[in-house]
């Protein structure tokens, strides 16, 4: 009998994989991995060094020779870069802007699936990304690619902004979520895509509980 399983969870930007894998994470106390905060904190320190964006060979080399940890807490999951605790810092706007140009690197796209394997090996997880069910986790026992309609998820990202004081209006959201989710759609490797063995679970309607309780009913059954 499986004991513990591997749980790739992909989708658009802002479509609430983060908030579900931590709770479906949480319920069957495995580790949860945001792949996104890793790119986020590379994307960091390529702006604050002011490294030319648009080389592949110039990232790569720079994530050579950088740390990236991710540390569970009680305040959620924390993100180090280099040794420094760069958990609010990655969700800036400049951040945000500029992350989908980096992770569309090779150099870069290689080595982060190389270590986000490493994560979860021999273990049980949850993983959250673009790609974990195509490319990082193949072989994932459960693939989940969630959704929700723009409209949808920029309001719950306008709503969760709100919490953290960022002013930003509802229409740039929308807009700044959908020329992401273009360019991580079109990207050459790795692009966001739904797997061919992934459940596809559209959560415009659904609430926070609702998608994780389907979540977690499809993890029971490849477990039982
Ligand atoms: O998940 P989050 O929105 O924080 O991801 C930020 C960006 O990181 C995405 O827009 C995408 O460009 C990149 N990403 C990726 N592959 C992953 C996870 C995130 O390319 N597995």
């Amino acid at each position: 009998m499986t004991t513990q399983i591997q749980i790739a969870i992909d989708g658009p930007a802002a479509a609430g994989k983060s908030t579900i894998a931590k709770i479906v994470a949480g319920r069957l106390g495995y580790v949860y991995i945001d792949t996104g905060a890793m790119y986020r904190a590379i994307t960091l320190k390529a702006l604050n060094k002011g490294i030319d964006l648009s080389s592949n060979e110039k990232i790569g080399a720079l994530l050579e020779s950088t740390d990236i940890d991710l540390q569970p807490s009680d305040s959620g999951q924390l993100v180090f870069l280099d040794g420094d605790n760069v958990t609010e810092a990655i969700r800036s706007q400049a951040v945000t802007a500029a992350v989908s140009e980096i992770s569309a690197h090779e150099s870069v796209r290689m080595q982060m699936a190389e270590l986000q394997q490493r994560l979860a090996e021999g273990r049980g997880v949850v993983m959250d990304g673009r790609d974990i069910g195509t490319h990082v986790l193949p072989a994932a026992q459960l693939k989940v690619f969630m959704s929700a309609s723009v409209e949808e998820r920029a309001r719950r990202r306008f709503a969760e902004n709100g919490l953290r004081g960022i002013e930003t209006p509802l229409v740039e959201l929308q807009a700044e979520i959908a020329a992401r989710d273009k360019m991580d759609s079109e990207r050459k490797v790795a692009p966001l895509k739904q797997a061919e063995d992934a459940i596809y679970l559209d959560t415009t309607e659904l609430s926070i509980e609702q998608a994780a309780d389907e979540i977690l009913a499809l993890a029971e059954e490849r477990l039982s």
